[in-house]
């Protein structure tokens, strides 16, 4: 019985992840699957997403990105496209379209591998 247990909670806890805080080392391990969206994203994004005191949100960090993505993904989408707070106008990626933003919005809030 104990056994089972010890299988069973991990397995549980995997079907619900709550959302734990990211390093900033392990929010710069991540990447998007993409190869044309992670040069993008290594070229932009990732200088400040991943750096904890430029309080950009940390990429992959759910407990930062959902009270934003609770605000919808128009609206992140236009406040990257336009810039928001310390966040520079279109992130300072000159050759992301509206769609490569969306995507990468996507990917940084923990919602797409
Ligand atoms: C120069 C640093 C910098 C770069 C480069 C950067 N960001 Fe940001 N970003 C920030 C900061 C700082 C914030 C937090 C702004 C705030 O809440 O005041 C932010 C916030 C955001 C938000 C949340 C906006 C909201 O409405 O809450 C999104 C979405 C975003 N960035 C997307 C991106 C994307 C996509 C890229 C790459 C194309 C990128 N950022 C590149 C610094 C940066």
């Amino acid at each position: 019985m104990r056994a089972l247990a010890l299988i069973a909670i991990p397995l549980l806890a995997a079907c619900q992840p709550a959302a734990q805080p990211l390093t900033p080392e392990q929010s710069a391990k991540l990447t998007p699957k993409d190869p044309r969206l992670a040069q993008l994203y290594a070229g932009s994004c990732k200088a400040c997403h991943t750096v904890g005191d430029s309080k950009a949100p940390l990429t992959g960090d759910r407990t930062q990105w959902d009270p934003r993505w609770a605000r919808g993904e128009d609206a992140l989408l236009t406040n990257s496209q336009v810039g928001f707070g310390g966040m520079p106008a279109g992130g300072q990626c000159f050759e992301c379209s509206a769609e490569d933003l969306g995507a990468l919005i996507k990917f940084m809030a923990g919602r797409e591998p």
